[in-house]
C-alpha cells in the first residue's frame, strides 16, 4: 500500500539532535523587518539555536527541506524503489526549479552532485586541442583550478591570473591574457574568502568580444545574487546546493548554454545519459538532447528532493528577481556588520567595496576580518558559546549574511566579540548600574 495513504509506523524515531547551545533570544527588530524577510525567516529552524552566518561555507536546511528529506528516509526504508517514479519527477522539478533561478531552460541543467564535479565536466568534455589555451586565477578554489590544470596533460596552455593584493581581481588583467588560442575563462562570481564579486555583465561580454567562452564558479553567489543567463550569457555555470541555496550537500546544478550541448563530448556519461535510459543498452536512439546526459549514472535524489524545496523557498521571496530587493538586504546586512565590526575595532585583510549596498558594487554576503592580537579559531570557538556560527579562512574570520539574518544577530556577534577579547570592559561602564 502506498506510503502516503496510512501514513508510515514508527516515524518519530529519528535520532535525537545532541545538546547544543540554549537558544538565543532576540530582541525586537529595531528596523522593521517586511513580511517578506520574516516569513523567510520563519522557515529556516537553524534560527532557534544560532546565529548563523557561514553560508559560505556550508547553510542550513529550511524546514520544508528537512521534511523532504524525512519523507524520503520513510520512504526508501519501508518500501525500497516502489516511490522511483515520484522520485525521478521531483528531481525534475528540481531542474525546472534551477532554470527558473538562472531564466534558462530545463534542458540546460544537469543535477550533479558538486561543483566540482560541473567544472570537471566541462573540462573534461570540451573538446580541447593540444594549441589551446584556458585562462584561470591564482586565488581560486582548488575546484576552479585543478580541473583546468589537468588539461595541460593533453598540452592545453592553462594560464594563471595574479588578483591584486587585496584580492579583488583586475579584470583588464584577466581580459589580457586571453588571445586567439583561448578557448575558455574559468571564474568565480564571487571570491570564497576575499567576497570580491566580480561584475559579471562586463566580463562576459568582454571575454565573448575576444572569441572565448565562460565557465563560472557560481557557487558563491548563486541564490542570493540574481542571474539571467539570456541578459548575461555565461556558457557554463556550475554550483553545490549546499551553500547560499540551503539545501544538502552533493546535490548541485550544472548549467549548459544550449548551442553548445553537442559541441561537447561525452566524458562522464552512462545509462542515465541515454535518451532510452531505461533499456539499459548502446543501440537505440543516443544520448539525451540536453545538459541531464552530464548526469551520468543515479541521482542523488534524497538531496533533489529536499534541494528542490530549498529552491522553491528561495523563488518565492524572489532571490533571481533583481526587483525584490533580496540581493540589496545581503549587501545591507553585510554593510551593517562591516560598520559594526570596524567600529569594534576590526581590520579588514581584503579590498574595500564602493557603495557597498548597491548590486553595482564587488561587494557580497561575505565578510573576513580580523581583531588585532586575537587567535581567529579560538575565538571561533568562543563565538560558540554564544550560539554564533562562523568560518575562518586564510587566517581571518569569516561571516557570510544570508537574507533571513537579521541585524541583531549581527549586534550579538559583535557584542559577543567585544565582551570575549575585553572581558573586563563592562566593569568600565560610564553609567553603572546599581
Ligand atoms: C568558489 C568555490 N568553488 C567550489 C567549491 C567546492 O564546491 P563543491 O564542494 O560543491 O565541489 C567551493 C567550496 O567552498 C567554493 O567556495
Amino acid at each position: 500500500m502506498a506510503l502516503a495513504a496510512n501514513g508510515p509506523p514508527n516515524v518519530n524515531r529519528i535520532p535525537a539532535i545532541p545538546p547544543t547551545p540554549a537558544p538565543p533570544t532576540w530582541p525586537t527588530q529595531t528596523t522593521k523587518p517586511t513580511q517578506t524577510w520574516d516569513s523567510f525567516r520563519q522557515q529556516m529552524p537553524i534560527c532557534q539555536r544560532w546565529a548563523y552566518f557561514d553560508h559560505a561555507a556550508v547553510g542550513p536546511i529550511p524546514q520544508k527541506a528537512a521534511n523532504a528529506l524525512s519523507l524520503f528516509a520513510q520512504q526508501a526504508s519501508l518500501e525500497g524503489d516502489f516511490h522511483w517514479p515520484s522520485w525521478s519527477a521531483s528531481a525534475n522539478e528540481t531542474r525546472k526549479f534551477a532554470a527558473e533561478l538562472l531564466h534558462a531552460s530545463k534542458e540546460e541543467i544537469a543535477l550533479v552532485s558538486n561543483t566540482t564535479l560541473g567544472i570537471h565536466t566541462i573540462a573534461l568534455a570540451y573538446p580541447f586541442k593540444p594549441s589551446d589555451s584556458v585562462v584561470i586565477l591564482k586565488n581560486e578554489f582548488p575546484s576552479n583550478q585543478i580541473p583546468w590544470l589537468n588539461l595541460r596533460t593533453a598540452g592545453v596552455d592553462v594560464r594563471i591570473v595574479e588578483p591584486n593584493p587585496d584580492g579583488s581581481i583586475c579584470i583588464d588583467r584577466v581580459l589580457d591574457a586571453i588571445d586567439s588560442t583561448t578557448r575558455l575563462v574559468a571564474i568565480s562570481w564571487v571570491g570564497y574568502a576575499t567576497g570580491f564579486r566580480i561584475d559579471l555583465a562586463s566580463l562576459v561580454e568582454q571575454i565573448h568580444l575576444r572569441g572565448a567562452e565562460v565557465f563560472l564558479d557560481a557557487i558563491q553567489g548563486l541564490g542570493v545574487f540574481p542571474l539571467n543567463v539570456s541578459d548575461i550569457p555565461v556558457d557554463y555555470l556550475a554550483a553545490d546546493g549546499h551553500k547560499w541555496l540551503l539545501g544538502p550537500e552533493g546535490a548541485g546544478i550544472l548549467f549548459i548554454q544550449k548551442n553548445h550541448l553537442n559541441k561537447l563530448g561525452p566524458a562522464l556519461c552512462g545509462w542515465n545519459s541515454l535518451q532510452a535510459s531505461h533499456e539499459f543498452r548502446m543501440e537505440g536512439k543516443g544520448l539525451k538532447d540536453s545538459a541531464a546526459r552530464y548526469e551520468g549514472g543515479s541521482l542523488n535524489h534524497v538531496g533533489f528532493a529536499a534541494l528542490k524545496e530549498s529552491l522553491s523557498l528561495l523563488l518565492e521571496h524572489g532571490c533571481h528577481d533583481p526587483a525584490s530587493g533580496f540581493a540589496e538586504r545581503i549587501l545591507h546586512l553585510t554593510n551593517y556588520a562591516r560598520e559594526r565590526l570596524r567600529t569594534a575595532g576590526a581590520s579588514f585583510p581584503w579590498f574595500t567595496p564602493q557603495a557597498p549596498e548597491k548590486l553595482t558594487s564587488n561587494a557580497s554576503g561575505i565578510l573576513s576580518f580580523d581583531f588585532p592580537d586575537q587567535n581567529p579559531q579560538l575565538l571561533r570557538k568562543a563565538l560558540i558559546d554564544a550560539g554564533i556560527i562562523l568560518s575562518v579562512r586564510h587566517g581571518s574570520l569569516r561571516i557570510a549574511i544570508h537574507a533571513y539574518n537579521i541585524e541583531q544577530e549581527i549586534d550579538h556577534l559583535v557584542d559577543s566579540i567585544a565582551s570575549i577579547i575585553r572581558p573586563t570592559s563592562i566593569h568600565f561602564s560610564p553609567n553603572p548600574q546599581p
